[in-house]
């Protein structure tokens, strides 16, 4: 079976998992989930190229860049999700399957982030399961390319 290849993206402040409010998104850092991320592609067929920014116009050069390098995209584009119409904009431009991802049950938030834009163009998302949504996301992906 082809390796598929996987980008996997990370919006702005989850560079500081571990530290940023461990009430909501554990005390886990975001080396430890690169690690898992990488651990569950390899069990699931799939290299996972991890990329964290906090700018939105570089998470929007990278999906752009992705195209022909990439076979699907990881997206938890953090609060990103709730305003970006770039974002959005940039994965309906590639067209590459997507699927969002985050860490804490954002349905049961603030009405603030019951918005998502970039979801518009994800083929699911997964949405409190921790780090394992990104195991969840990837096994998606799998299954919808293959
Ligand atoms: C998040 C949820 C967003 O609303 C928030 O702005 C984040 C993280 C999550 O993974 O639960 O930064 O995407």
């Amino acid at each position: 079976m082809k390796k598929l290849k996987l980008l996997v993206i990370n919006g702005p402040n989850l560079n500081m998992l571990g530290v940023r409010e461990p009430d909501i998104y554990g005390s886990k850092t975001y080396a430890d989930l690169c690690e898992y991320v990488r651990g569950a592609g390899r069990e699931l067929g799939a290299e996972c190229e991890l990329f964290q920014s906090n700018h939105e116009g570089e998470l929007v050069t990278k999906i752009q860049e992705a195209l022909g390098v990439f076979d699907g995209i990881v997206i938890n584009p953090a609060a990103y999700t709730h305003t970006s119409v770039a974002i959005l904009d940039a994965l309906k431009a590639v067209a590459l399957p997507a699927v969002e991802v985050h860490l804490s049950k954002v349905s049961d938030r603030e009405a603030f982030r019951q918005v998502s834009y970039a979801g518009l163009a994800c083929l699911r998302t997964v949405a409190g399961l921790g780090f394992e949504g990104y195991r969840e996301a990837v096994r998606i992906l799998a299954e919808a390319l293959r």
